[in-house]
């Protein structure tokens, strides 16, 4: 057999941090080899896992996890109300993570884009990962209702509903629902979200922060300290332009295409001028500092190519 799953009290453990004897017991058996296309891989802090290793479930073992079940009405991947059933993001962290520490789980798509679920987000919003519309798999899924009838599985997610929890300036809290979700990594939050914290004597501005903030749920998705995003565009690249040229840097971030008529980046156009500003102010304080940037953590795929 695949699974490998070695179960959690063999791993060594600091003290203190022993899981419930109710998650040691309901932790699925990880495959340490890919058995089909629609298998789900899984990276980052898994429990009794090597560091760097990459696991996968099929979507039969997804399957046999507790399901929850909604009719979504506010998502606009579908075009009407849709039933949609699947595994929640909580219940994944609490049945796949290392620690109690790595409790964020990044949803990343065969395109690189990566969708970020904060402890905040998947309290407030509950998030899950879809295994089955309208009872259907994958290959009966709608297709993607920006018209590009894209097929949007193997794996997306959704929510039961979605009010915006938060707002910071004029942005607002919105909906994490990538499709064409191939792998879930499970991560500490703080290392995340502290790679990017803003640096230099300026970096406790309320500005500042306010930039941190909506970078951290907007920019992230696409662009980050180093390589393998979607955009192929580095953090240190956007401060560049928010110092050379805060006019482009405000363009861009509005509406792309005024800059760059083959810009896939989709635009902000209601980000007023504290917005772009709280931006720029943040972005700014990469080049402002003394310091390098901290080295680069290895990556995931080191072969793996950005797209242009
Ligand atoms: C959904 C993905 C996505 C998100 C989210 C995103 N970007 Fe981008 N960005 C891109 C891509 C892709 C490019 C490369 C050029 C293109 O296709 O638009 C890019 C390019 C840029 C550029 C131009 C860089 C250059 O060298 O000309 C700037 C500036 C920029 N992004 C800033 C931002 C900021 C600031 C945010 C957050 C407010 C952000 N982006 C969020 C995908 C994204």
């Amino acid at each position: 057999m695949l699974a490998t799953g070695i179960p959690r009290q063999n791993a060594p453990e600091p003290p203190g941090q022993a899981p419930t004897a109710a998650a040691a017991r309901s932790r699925p058996a990880l495959r340490s080899e890919r058995e089909s296309l629609s298998d789900l891989e899984l990276s980052g802090d898994l429990a009794g896992q090597p560091p760097g290793a990459i696991r996968y479930f099929t979507r039969d073992d997804l399957l046999r996890l507790p399901q929850v079940s909604y009719t979504v009405t506010d998502d606009t991947n579908f075009t009407g109300p849709t039933e949609v059933s699947g595994v929640l993001l909580e219940d994944l962290i609490q049945r796949l993570s290392a620690a109690p520490d790595s409790d964020m789980l990044v949803a990343i798509c065969s395109d690189h884009y990566k969708a970020y679920y904060p402890q905040v987000y998947l309290a407030a919003h509950h998030p899950f990962l879809a295994l089955k519309i309208n009872g259907q798999p994958p290959a009966g899924w709608p297709r993607d209702s920006e018209t590009h009838g894209y097929d949007m599985g193997p794996y997306l997610i959704s929510h039961a509903s979605f009010k915006p929890a938060f707002k910071i300036l004029s942005h607002a809290d919105y909906a994490q629902i990538p499709w064409g979700v191939v792998r879930l990594e499970l991560r500490n939050e703080k290392a995340i979200y502290s790679e990017i914290a803003p640096r230099g004597p300026q970096a406790a501005d309320e500005l500042v922060q306010a930039g941190y903030r909506i970078a951290e749920q907007n920019c992230l998705r696409c662009h980050n300290m180093g390589a393998g995003t979607k955009s192929g565009r580095p953090w240190l690249v956007l401060s560049a332009w928010s110092a050379a040229s805060p006019q482009y840097f405000a363009d861009y971030v509005r509406n792309p295409r005024s800059r760059n008529p083959h810009a896939q980046m989709p635009g902000n156009p209601g980000y007023d001028d504290p917005t772009i500003g709280a931006l720029i102010d943040y972005f700014r304080t990469f080049l402002e500092s003394p310091q390098p940037p901290s080295p680069q953590k290895p990556r995931l795929h080191p072969g793996s190519q950005d797209k242009p």
